[in-house]
């Protein structure tokens, strides 16, 4: 027996580890620590302190207020006229509209330069003007070496201002320098700042399409073990079942000939009908456990879901119906067909009706409203490939979680002393992995189970000729 869809869902397993192992690295790179950057006037007297800009420097900026009233025009001007120069800083001077609130802020920023009061709002504008710059993704090297062009038009301004006075200009173009220095640091820790806000937030998006891609792998890999065992164990079914066919029919027989040799009162006649009645009970295990491990051959062809769903019904649904259970069909309409081996199909509906039936008898043993069962089927997508899927939904007796873990397994039954062989999900299971289709289930106790199947469109079995061009008319393929 082989399961192919454990080999695709293998294939599938590695290339979201990878996936997974590719964005941990990711991650790694940003899992750094957001440096301190809240600013306080403790921090900007330490800031200011370091680079030695003091009562003197603040005094020297407030005497050159008059210089920078008259020039600011022009140097606005100029610092344009350098901007436009270049293609990267060209762009951003297009629109008249920017460049009108630029040309203003740069006015604002110049004169401040010599307002007198270095104070945290003044530091916290220069933040501002950082994180603006970031947000029109203006690179530092473009912004700073910005006011390397500033400082220069200034100072060539001041020797003229201060011709003849070299020890003015020098004290002037100090203190210039260090009002330079504090703005360029505030601008760039502004710029890092928003820089690792936005990592922060990318770092987020990443962990949690990680560990979305982790419970993924996690489920998938779910999915291979218990397809595994189920190869294993119908291996092994297969076995056995060949095996105990040929004795159990001679039991039978020979069973049949002692009942049918011995007069009707005998109280022999009454155990050889019994033997004949469990060895019927075991012939009829043994069916299931060849059905479990896939003897059968019959060929598939695109079929209608709804028309599966309709022929089951007809098998059943009186009986359902006799039992006071309503049932519901909530067909989506222009499903496409899906290629499938339909009695295989049949015989998963069938099983899914039956537990149903079993779970609302066990919670309603007479009429009630809410005895419904509700078959609906839809078009999904899941990895971008199309799926037909059927949900089977009763509001019973539910599924205990202890339970819901181990029901897909073979010989696992809760109705033991009601019959129940525990191949049917099982075998339902293994029916549906090999149309590379998967079966969940999801229940709460007392209140409902809804199983989904979902069936591929395609599930890459070649189209039998001459259905194949009835499959694409209904919108499948
Ligand atoms: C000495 C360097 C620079 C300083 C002091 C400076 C100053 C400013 C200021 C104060 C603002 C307003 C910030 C706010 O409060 O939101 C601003 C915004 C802006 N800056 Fe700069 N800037 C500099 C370099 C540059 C460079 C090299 C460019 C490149 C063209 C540039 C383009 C812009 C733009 C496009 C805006 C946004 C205008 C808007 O849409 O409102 N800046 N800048």
């Amino acid at each position: 027996m082989t399961f192919q869809p454990e080999q695709a869902w293998r294939q599938r397993i590695a290339e979201l580890e990878a996936e997974v192992a590719a964005l941990r690295q990711e991650l790694a790179q940003y899992r750094q620590e957001a440096p301190d950057v809240s600013l306080d006037a403790d921090d900007l007297a330490a800031r200011k302190a370091f680079v030695g800009f003091d009562e003197d420097t603040a005094a020297q900026l407030a005497a050159l207020r008059p210089f920078m009233e008259r020039e600011v025009d022009g140097l606005v001007e100029a610092f344009y006229v350098h901007l436009r120069r270049f293609a990267p800083t060209r762009q951003y001077l297009e629109d008249p509209q920017v460049l009108a609130r630029l040309r203003a802020a740069q006015t604002a920023y110049l004169l401040s330069l010599t307002q007198g009061v270095y104070d945290e709002a003044y530091a916290r504008q220069r933040l501002r003007l950082g994180q603006t710059h970031f947000r029109i993704q203006l690179t530092p090297r473009w912004f700073l070496g910005a006011y390397a062009v500033l400082f220069d038009l200034i100072v060539s301004r001041l020797q003229a201002h201060y011709a003849g006075q070299p020890e003015r200009l020098l004290a002037a173009a100090r203190a210039l320098c260090k009002a330079f220095i504090l703005d360029m640091q505030l601008a760039v820790q502004a710029y890092i700042d928003a820089y690792q806000a936005q990592l922060r937030q990318a770092n987020a998006a990443l962990q949690q399409h990680s560990e979305e891609l982790e419970r993924r792998v996690a489920k998938r890999t779910e999915e291979v073990l218990q397809s595994g065992k189920l190869a294993a164990i119908g291996e092994l079914a297969a076995g056995i079942a060949h095996e105990i066919n040929n004795p159990i029919n001679g039991i039978m027989n020979y069973a049949e000939i002692i009942a049918e040799e011995l007069p009707e009162e005998h109280k022999l006649g009454a155990y050889a009908r019994e033997i004949v009645f469990e060895a019927q009970r075991i012939a009829e295990i043994v069916r299931e456990l060849l059905a479990f491990a896939r003897q059968d051959t019959q060929e598939h062809s695109p079929a209608n879901l709804a028309d599966i769903l309709d022929a089951s019904l007809t098998l059943i649904g009186r009986h359902l119906e006799k039992d006071g259970i309503t049932i519901r069909r909530e067909y989506s309409h222009d499903l496409p067909k899906i290629k499938c081996r339909s009695q295989l199909i049949q015989q998963v509906v069938l099983n899914l009706l039956s537990n149903a039936h079993h779970a609302l008898n066990a919670r309603y043993p007479t009429y009630d409203p809410n005895k419904i069962v509700r078959i609906r089927t839809r078009l999904i997508r899941k990895g971008g490939r199309p799926y037909v899927r059927l949900s089977v939904r009763d509001h019973g007796i539910g599924i205990d979680p202890a339970n819901r873990a181990r029901i897909f397994e073979p010989f696992f039954t809760t109705k033991r002393h009601q019959g129940g062989t525990g191949l049917g999900l099982s075998v339902s299971y293994g029916i549906i992995a090999e149309h590379q289709g998967t079966m969940s289930v999801d229940s709460v106790p007392g209140e409902y189970t809804q199983f989904d199947v979902d069936l591929p469109v395609d599930n890459g079995w070649e189209t039998i000729e001459g259905l194949e061009s009835d499959a694409a008319a209904s919108g499948g393929g």
